[in-house]
C-alpha cells in the first residue's frame, strides 16, 4: 500500500527531520515502495481523508511527532505506523521521566535535578556541583543543551535552556565515551562509540562536522554484550519497541554504564548513527528503512 514519510513538521528538529526524511523516502522508492513525503501532521491527516496512506513511516524528530499525540492520532485512525505506540513516545521524549521510570527499575542513569520552567539554575548546578550538563527535559539533537564546566558558562546555559520553555534538568558531567545502541525490532545493533573532536557531541558535531568520528562495535566482548541487553532493557522498561536508539555514557574511571536517553525515531541523515550501526552487520540504509517498515503495528 502506500507509506507516507512523515517529515519535516514544527520542532526545533525540523531541518534535520527534513534530512532524514528525504533519505528514507528515496530508499523506500528504491526498493520499489510507492512512498510520498508528507510534512508535518496537519498535511498528513489531509492525506489520511484523501485516502492516500496506508501506512506512516514516522521521522518527524520532536515535538508532537516523537511524543505520543501523532501516535495517538493514528491509532484512533487505525493507521499504522513506524516506531514506539503513544506510551513510549510521550515517555522518551520527556528526559526527566524516562530517568525516573528507569531509576524505579533499577537501571543506571546518572543522578540529575529536575527544573521547573522557571527554576533556579545557578542553585541546582551549585547543587550537582560543577561540571554538568543542563538540557531542556523535551528536545532533542542536543537543541538547548549546554555543557558547563566552570561558573563563567552557568548564564549562558541559563540563556540558552531556558529559550525552549519546559522543564530542565541539570546532571553531573559524566567523564567517559559517549556511546549509542540503535534498536531494531528485537535486536540491539552493535554500539557506536563516538568521538567529537570538540569537547562534546553537540549539533554542529552530530550534523555539520566530518571530523566526528564512529567506533562501531565501541566495546569489546562481555561489555559489547552488557551495552546490548542494558540498551533493550532501557527501552522496553521505557514501553518502547519497533525501533529506536538508546544513548548511554560510559564512565571512564569505572567503566559504568550510565542510560541518558531513548529516541524512538532516531535521525536517518547521512551522518546519523543508527545507519551506521545496522551497516555493520550488512544492512544497508534502504535496507534498514525496509526492516523499520516492516515493524509497523
Ligand atoms: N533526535 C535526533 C534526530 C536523534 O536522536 O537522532
Ligand atoms: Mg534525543
Amino acid at each position: 500500500g502506500r507509506v507516507a514519510v512523515l517529515l519535516g513538521g514544527t520542532s526545533s528538529e525540523r531541518e534535520v527531520s527534513l534530512d532524514s526524511g528525504r533519505g528514507v523516502l528515496d530508499a523506500l522508492r528504491a526498493r520499489g515502495v510507492d512512498a510520498h513525503a508528507v510534512d508535518g501532521i496537519p498535511a498528513l491527516l489531509e492525506a489520511i481523508r484523501a485516502g492516500r496512506v496506508d501506512r506512516v513511516f514516522n521521522i518527524l524528530h520532536g515535538g508532537d511527532g516523537e511524543n505520543g499525540v501523532l501516535q495517538g492520532l493514528l491509532q484512533a485512525l487505525g493507521v499504522p505506523y513506524t516506531g514506539a505506540g503513544v506510551l513510549g513516545a510521550a515517555l522518551t521524549l520527556d528526559k526527566i521521566r524516562t530517568k525516573q521510570v528507569w531509576q524505579s527499575a533499577d537501571l543506571p542513569t546518572p543522578r540529575f535535578l529536575r527544573l521547573p520552567p522557571n527554576g533556579d539554575v545557578p542553585a541546582a548546578i551549585a547543587e550537582i556541583g560543577l561540571p554538568v550538563f543542563v538540557k531542556p527535559s523535551c528536545e532533542g539533537s542536543s537543541v538547548g543543551v549546554a555543557r558547563v564546566a566552570d561558573a563563567a558558562g552557568i548564564a549562558e546555559a541559563e540563556r540558552v535552556a531556558r529559550e525552549y520553555g519546559g522543564e530542565m534538568l541539570v546532571e553531573p558531567l559524566v567523564d567517559g565515551d559517549e556511546l549509542t545502541v540503535g534498536i531494531l525490532g528485537e535486536l540491539a545493533l552493535p554500539s557506536i562509540r563516538i568521538v567529537p573532536k570538540g569537547e562534546w557531541y553537540d549539533y554542529h558535531a552530530k550534523y555539520v562536522s566530518e571530523d566526528t568520528r564512529y567506533l562501531c562495535p565501541g566495546l569489546e566482548g562481555e561489555e559489547e554484550k552488557r551495552i546490548g541487553e542494558l540498551a533493550l532493557a532501557a527501552f522496553r522498561a521505557a514501553g518502547c519497541s519497533g525501533w529506536g536508539r538508546v544513548d548511554l555514557m560510559r564512565d571512564r574511571a569505572s567503566g559504568e554504564l550510565l542510560l541518558l536517553e531513548v529516541n524512538t525515531a532516531p535521525g536517518m541523515t547521512s551522518h546519523s548513527l543508527v545507519p551506521k550501526a545496522a551497516a555493520q552487520l550488512g544492512i544497508d540504509y534502504a535496507g534498514l528503512c525496509w526492516r523499520v517498515l516492516e515493524q509497523t503495528v
